[in-house]
């Protein structure tokens, strides 16, 4: 397998301390943050929108890459918005659009990196014709909505197929990943590793970062 990078989801963590949090995750070794984006309406949960993003960043400063996951019915809507307000990466849901193409172009123009999440439900032939246009493919680990799910193991084929059609495409699983469930997707091909309260809740954030790390290379 190959090396792969940790993206702490913070959306499990104590949100009225979310910037101490975030550099928390930061200090213990995050690759990355993953940061959950939820409207309400394509899941049935509310967290934060851009103007969150934006005091993350004046907080954290320019160096941490902010993933977007935008759980959210106009992924549209919020392009501009979440680019001004400093994402690195706008991942967006594959069933929330009629047409990724100009969603994929117009993330491109604001210059941040394109990520393309499916639903549990949603096939991986449906992400296919899209994988040569993007950075990176979230296959979701769980029903998208709340962290502490338990890991669905039957996404694994997708991520396989994945990483043998697409090489080089990045491939992140989100949902229930931690250190008994980490093997299986480090084992399927995937390289970015979101981790919600398995990191969060560990009284030892930075033994499970680094041993979700390793599993990668193991
Ligand atoms: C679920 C979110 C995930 C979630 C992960 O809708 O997209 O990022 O917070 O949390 P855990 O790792 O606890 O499942
Ligand atoms: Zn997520």
């Amino acid at each position: 397998a190959q090396s792969c990078k940790i993206g702490p989801s913070i959306l499990n963590s104590d949100l009225s301390q979310l910037g101490a949090e975030c550099k928390r995750m930061l200090d213990c070794g995050a690759d990355y943050l993953h940061l959950d984006v939820m409207d309400g309406h394509f899941v049935p949960n509310i967290t934060f929108g851009h103007p969150v993003v934006e005091c993350l960043r004046k907080e954290l400063g320019k160096e941490p890459f902010f993933d977007l996951h935008m759980m959210v019915s106009k992924p549209e809507q919020w392009v501009k918005p979440m680019a001004v307000a400093g994402a690195n990466q706008y991942t967006f849901h594959l069933e929330a659009t009629n047409s990724p193409g100009p969603l994929i172009k117009d993330i491109r123009e604001n210059c941040m990196k394109v990520g393309l999440a499916i639903k549990p439900g949603t096939t991986v032939e449906d992400l296919a014709p899209w994988a040569n246009q993007i950075d990176m493919a979230l296959v979701m680990t769980v029903e998208p909505g709340f962290g502490g799910q338990k890991f669905m193991s039957d996404m694994m084929p997708k991520v396989q197929w994945l990483r043998t059609q697409f090489p080089s495409l990045d491939i992140e699983v989100d949902g229930g990943v931690g250190p008994d469930t980490i093997h299986k997707c480090a084992e399927a091909g995937a390289n970015m590793i979101v981790s919600g309260s398995a990191v969060m809740k560990s009284d030892d954030p930075r033994s499970v970062i680094n041993l979700l790390r390793n599993a990668c290379v193991e």
